[in-house]
């Protein structure tokens, strides 16, 4: 492991957040646009603040940068309902002036700690750089927090930068059945196998997964609407990403501004994981579990394992709608190229799929970070499930085939999806 390669891993996180920062006019730092998250601004102070608590503090012992702002920004909330965050409040918040002038003293002074990182062989928080890792893929995932807290925003507020692809419309294709044999799926990676990876994702499981049939593509919004209106309209299954518009109509957020329904009408139907285990239900199904994902996406009937869905290829344009190249959801079925061994399409991107399964460490977890030692922990109660794969949000990095993801089952906000499966 090189600096030069961590160094631009770190450029580049920080020239997209302050590309989406950029993207927040000027009287909206204050904004919580989700009951449950502090405000804009606390993100901005948060991203230097975690990089330097892990790495300045925790890994070389160098002490407070800016005491009050380190501790300050070093935890975002994750409380049970809105009651639970007005009790986790702060209302006098440092200025962004000040916020931003700390993020670049601490940007700074990251970057010069590079080497020092590297030069503490034996301590398995610094080899590989892996803290360093760890600041670059945090800031990667806030990205994408970011921005599904941007969608929740007022209509009007964040405008579409010109340069920007406007989204794009259609029905997509129906999801058709298909057929998993029985087999094994891995979850996880060996402390040797991969150069670094988060805490939930050791050690390497490999469970015995049954027969099942899974639909070769996510639900969408016009399948949602048809299980909407099925059962009255109810509230409870009105999905938080869609909005009431006058005279009866409806529309889809998006980062940029609600949508006409009929040009999201394809798009996969984004509802929380309870919402989705309802219409699973209905359609005489149930959520896969995470192995049942895992062995569509990467098993082959062969018996083989694959390093991402359409075989060893490193994630490219045709492979799905990740990355950032489209900065909405895409019509379900328009990547023929993300084709799974099995015949399921675009389990990657356009969508963490809820799974069934909540989360909760493998076999051979550790806290391997000493230096934080709750970053997956504090999400073992039952409360959060695992979510599979990626949305259009999620940067490459995060496409390893080890990486987990989790949100609280009742959260509607994250760019999420989910499909159906049924016992063979
Ligand atoms: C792994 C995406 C669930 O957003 O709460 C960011 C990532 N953890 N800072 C989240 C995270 C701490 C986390 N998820
Ligand atoms: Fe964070």
């Amino acid at each position: 492991m090189t600096g030069g390669v961590l160094e631009e891993a770190l450029l580049a996180a920080w020239r997209r957040s302050d590309e989406l920062f950029a993207l927040v006019p000027e009287a909206a730092w204050l904004e919580r646009p989700i009951g449950q998250r502090h405000p804009i601004l606390f993100y901005v102070g948060h991203l230097p603040a975690f990089a330097w608590n892990q790495v300045g503090r925790g890994a070389l012992f160098a002490g407070h940068l800016d005491e009050r702002l380190d501790v300050l920004y070093a935890r975002g909330i994750d409380p049970e309902d809105d009651a639970g965050a007005e009790a986790q409040s702060i209302t006098a918040w440092p200025s962004i002036l000040e916020t931003i002038g700390y993020r670049d003293r601490v940007r700074a002074a990251i970057r010069a700690k590079i080497a020092d990182v590297l030069a503490r062989p034996g301590d398995p928080l610094c080899e590989n750089g892996r803290v360093l890792w760890l600041v670059v893929e945090h800031e990667l995932m806030h990205h994408e927090t970011l921005l599904y807290m941007l969608a929740e925003c007022a209509p009007g507020l964040i405008v579409r930068p010109e340069a920007l692809p406007p989204p794009e419309g259609g029905e997509g294709r129906e999801a058709e059945p298909r057929e998993i044999a029985a087999g094994k799926a891995v979850i996880g990676a060996s402390w040797q196998e991969i150069p670094f990876g988060w805490d939930n994702e050791f050690g390497r499981v490999v469970e015995d997964v049954a027969a099942f049939t899974i639909d070769s593509l996510p639900a969408r919004n016009l399948d949602w609407l048809s299980f909407f209106q099925h059962h009255g309209a109810r509230d409870a299954l009105f999905p938080r990403s869609w909005v009431r518009v006058p005279r009866g109509g409806l529309a889809v957020k998006t980062v940029f501004g609600p949508v006409p329904f009929e040009l999201a009408a394809g798009w996969p139907a984004q509802v929380s994981g309870e919402q989705a285990r309802a219409y699973c239900a209905w359609r005489g199904g149930r959520l896969p579990t995470e192995a049942e994902l895992r062995r569509a996406a990467f098993g082959t009937p062969e018996g083989g394992l694959r390093s991402y869905p359409w075989g060893e290829a490193p994630p490219g344009p045709e492979h799905g709608n990740f990355g950032f190249r489209h900065v909405h959801p895409t019509p379900v079925g328009a990547f023929p190229g993300s084709t799974s061994a099995w015949g399921v399409e675009e389990l990657v991107g356009n969508g963490w799929e809820w799974t069934g399964t909540a989360f909760s460490p493998l076999a051979g977890f550790t806290a391997w970070a000493r230096t934080y030692p709750g970053y997956s922990a504090d999400f073992f109660d039952g409360a959060h499930d695992v979510v599979f794969g990626a949305s259009w949000a999620t940067d490459e990095r995060l496409l390893r085939r080890s990486f987990r993801n989790w949100y609280r089952r009742n959260y509607p906000y994250p760019f999420t999806s989910f499909r159906v499966v049924r016992e063979a």
